[in-house]
């Protein structure tokens, strides 16, 4: 998709199809005007008629048109005024693009973002405009045989934005084609299923990234390098599996040579079967999506890479199945993590924490200036907040405050929750340092305080994405989050 800034002033070129957005009982928006005038006053004709409502992500074709420079127009309900803001303006973006999707428009040229949207500057307006119709176009790469439906055949985004915002609007465009990508590059992998997806083709993914960016390099260590490092603990997951682990490590240099990096670690566990800790069939499927931590390292790499963000990254992936075997860890058994603590893994299913506390300590080799780890982690964090915020976790405020920050400008939100040494006492262990689970209470907060353990001295945070990583039911699939997140906390100088 080719996206493109106009301005207000010169955008009276042709296009198959001009959007235009209408507010619930209310006059026409200043561009809905300029649109309706250049139409010949189609779009206030049928709004007395009384055809369309204005609710939010409402679509009606006008398609009729004998006059102006638009074959059609997409009337796009925003809702009532007063509710406006960034969210309303995404689903509309998202709407008038499925609609889009499915007519033989190959163009299109929003007008949503010449009006101001409350709260939104060019820049994100434009942002969020373009992350919305990538999202909208999104097509999972299945593996369905027989006839494909068409691809929609939009291929040029126009969105029109006030003349003094066209530079800002530049920006937004970069950022967001960047995001958009990254997303992309987060669902195509997290959506392939586990016996293609496994640590092996990970590691072959950071290479392709490697090679597509000069800017990304990519290490794979394998099994025999990571038991030289000691990671114990992150092997003891892998033991039950017949597929081999690996530690990636992607590097990104956009910003000053020797400027302290920040390390993003990914959770790669290709599959949870819970280990001898065996899950419940139902819905063990969507522990394929168990890597997507990892995806959305690759995810946020893809897009600073594309924008060639002003910032040096680490990724750190450490990836492998979890699955029950022979020669499986079992309950009870005692692991040595990297860092010398000794850990009693009491249930072999708490095995994201087990491969995320070596990959933290492997990072103090980067001398970070932050270290964020993204795992979905634990099912409590589901239960607490369900699937529209992720957990964030925390001992540090200016750190925690500006994630979430960048969440919510993101739109791709985190919900403080805490840390605290009265969760971590409940780690502790008859037979070794501390015990990888605790009981069933604040179950994301025991997980996060486990990690928390790890991270001394160090400037560390904790997204919990269990429920916001992907969704189920219908429309079960990555959801590309949270890249917009990540990102936009980079691009803010993190
Ligand atoms: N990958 C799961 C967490 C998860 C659960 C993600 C549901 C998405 C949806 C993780 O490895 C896990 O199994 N956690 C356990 C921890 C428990 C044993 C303390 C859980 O949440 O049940
Ligand atoms: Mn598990
Ligand atoms: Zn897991």
């Amino acid at each position: 998709m080719q996206f493109q800034v106009l301005k207000a002033g010169s955008a009276r070129q042709r296009t198959a199809c001009a959007i235009v957005g209408i507010h619930e009982k209310a006059s026409l928006t200043e561009a809905a005007r300029r649109v309706d005038r250049a139409a010949g006053g189609a779009i206030s004709r049928l709004l007395r008629r009384g055809d369309f409502s204005g609710k939010c992500a409402e679509v009606f074709p006008i398609t009729a048109l004998r006059r102006g420079p638009a074959e059609r127009i997409l009337l796009v309900g925003l809702g009532p005024k007063p509710a406006y803001g960034r969210k309303a303006y995404r689903r509309a973006v998202f709407a008038a693009t499925q609609w889009l999707a499915r007519t033989a428009c190959t163009n299109a040229v929003s007008w949503l973002a010449a009006d101001p949207v409350p709260k939104l500057d060019a820049r994100y307006a434009v942002r969020h405009a373009v992350e919305s119709v990538s999202n909208a176009l999104y097509r999972i790469p299945d593996l369905k045989s027989g006839r494909k439906p068409p691809l929609p055949k939009l291929a040029r985004f126009g969105i029109v934005v006030a003349d003094a915002d066209a530079e800002a609007a530049g920006r937004g465009l970069a950022d967001g084609r960047g995001i958009a990508a990254g997303m992309a590059r987060m669902k195509d992998l997290a959506n392939l299923p586990a016996n293609v997806c496994t640590p092996r083709y990970l590691a072959d993914a950071a290479r392709a990234l490697a090679k597509e960016h000069p800017s990304v390099r990519a290490q794979v260590l394998d099994e025999r390098a990571i038991a030289k490092l000691g990671m114990g603990s992150f092997l003891s997951v892998t033991r039950g599996s017949e597929e081999p682990p690996r530690l990636i490590v992607l590097e990104y240099h956009g910003g000053r040579k020797g400027e302290a990096p920040v390390a993003l670690v990914g959770k790669g566990i290709t599959f949870d079967t819970g280990g001898i800790s065996l899950k419940q069939p139902t819905g063990m499927d969507e522990m394929k999506f168990d890597m997507s931590g990892a995806a959305s390292v690759f995810g946020a790499l893809k897009a600073l890479a594309t924008i060639a963000a002003p910032v040096n990254v680490v990724g750190i992936i450490p990836t492998c199945e979890n699955m029950p075997g022979g020669r499986a860890t079992k309950p009870g058994d005692i692991v040595t993590s990297m860092a010398g603590k000794t850990i009693e893994v009491l249930n072999t299913d708490a095995e994201g924490r087990l491969i995320l506390c070596d990959a933290i300590t492997y990072s103090r080799r980067f001398k970070p200036r932050a270290v964020v780890d993204i795992a979905t982690l634990t099912g409590a964090c589901v239960v607490a907040l369900g699937a529209h915020y992720c957990g964030l976790f925390s001992a540090d405020d200016k750190l925690a405050a500006a994630l979430a920050a960048a969440g919510e400008r993101a739109d791709d939100r985190a919900w403080r929750m805490p840390v605290a040494e009265e969760y971590t006492e409940l780690l502790k262990s008859n037979f070794a340092d501390l015990a990888n689970v605790a009981g069933r209470e604040g179950g994301a907060i025991t997980a996060a305080c486990f990690l928390w353990k790890f991270a001394d001295g160090l400037s560390w945070a904790h997204l919990d994405i269990a429920g916001s990583a992907y969704l189920t039911g219908t429309h079960k699939g990555s959801t590309g989050r949270p890249v917009p997140l990540l990102v936009d906390w980079l691009l803010h100088g993190a």
